[in-house]
């Protein structure tokens, strides 16, 4: 039988999709659209995923989604995630996407939301859409993004923060926030990544977030660790990026289980599975064998991805009541 890790029903709460573009797939859009790739084969460009901070990943990643460009690319792709996901237990995503890496190079923002929209609704998977602002650059820039999502509010859900995080904290983008609140957008961002425990205060205080993206660097700060815990905001780790990306050296120094003692909202995501090696489902399973995660551990983790998401509360029981049934399976 399929390990309980991997079929546990599970949301998954920080997957951008352009991190689920598997370099087979990146070969065949490269190969469609013309574009030019500096790499000879889907194994040289897996060779080159060895990165040693953030940034370094960005730089490769951002260069990866340029051969998306027609609504096909993006419904691709995102059939391609729903298909890894699902046989990893994924029940329903909350799904980042950065209209500016799009819109920049002259792909239309209307172009990435049909075309994500199509595959998520021809996978037939529950799902959310939250576009994220590039906190490398300028906060009128994000701005601009805002009022492009605008006359799209019935199809994404909340706004986000990605990026560089060190040297551009929450603070920056306070305004952008405030507005997209009084729009009607839930918030997130990613903070305490590699950035400090003052970036993950500004993200609650400032941008007023239902959840934090990452934010493993609270440990750090036990009044922030109060905080989280007696308001259960969700963290959405990530641990095999955080491995990937230098944040912890091996998985078995990742913090993880202290999270979970100090009483938080802790859930496993994949961030960019196709980068990072390895699904949802793949990441519960490496912290079981890394970090000796027991059964209830693996309940408690599934339960909180659904009790964390934006899910109207009817389907949050709906599929709190097919981790129960998993469990006693
Ligand atoms: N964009 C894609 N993955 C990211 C991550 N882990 N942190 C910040 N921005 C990202
Ligand atoms: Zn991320």
């Amino acid at each position: 039988m399929t390990p309980l890790a991997l079929r546990i029903p599970k949301a998954e709460l920080h997957l951008h999709i352009e991190g689920s573009l598997e370099p087979e797939l990146m070969f065949e859009l490269a190969g469609r659209n013309k574009v030019p790739l500096r790499f000879a084969s889907a194994e040289a460009v897996r060779a080159a995923y060895r990165f040693s901070d953030l940034q370094s990943f960005l730089d490769i990643y951002y260069e990866g989604a340029r051969v998306l460009l027609t609504e096909r690319d993006f419904k691709d792709l995102a059939l391609a995630y729903c298909r890894r996901a699902a046989a990893e237990g994924v029940r329903h995503a909350e799904v980042f996407f950065d209209p500016q890496t799009h819109t920049e190079r002259g792909v239309a923002f209307r172009t990435v939301l049909e075309g994500l929209s199509a595959g998520f609704a021809e996978a037939g998977m529950s799902y959310r859409l939250i576009a994220c602002f590039l906190r490398h650059l300028s906060a009128d820039e994000a701005m601009r993004v805002l009022e492009e999502a605008l006359p799209h509010r019935d199809r994404i859900v909340a706004v986000g923060l990605d990026s560089s995080e060190r040297g551009h904290p929450p603070s920056k983008f306070k305004a952008v926030f405030d507005r997209a609140r009084a729009e009607g957008f839930l918030t997130v961002a990613h903070a305490g990544e590699e950035g400090p425990p003052s970036y993950i205060w500004e993200a609650l205080d400032l941008l007023k977030v239902r959840r934090v993206d990452h934010g493993v660097r609270c440990l750090e700060d036990p009044a922030l660790v109060e905080r989280l815990a007696r308001e259960r905001v969700p963290l959405t780790v990530c641990p095999l990026s955080n491995v990937k990306l230098r944040v912890f050296e091996r998985l078995e120094d990742h913090n993880l289980r202290d999270l979970l003692a100090a009483g938080l909202l802790v859930t496993v995501n994949s961030d960019d599975p196709a980068y990072f090696g390895g699904y949802a489902g793949e990441n519960f399973a490496a912290c079981e064998r890394a970090l000796g995660l027991g059964r209830e551990d693996l309940g408690r983790l599934a339960r909180g991805s659904f009790e964390a998401s934006f899910l109207p509360e009817a389907d949050k029981l709906r599929f709190l009541a097919e981790v129960d049934a998993a469990m006693t399976a």
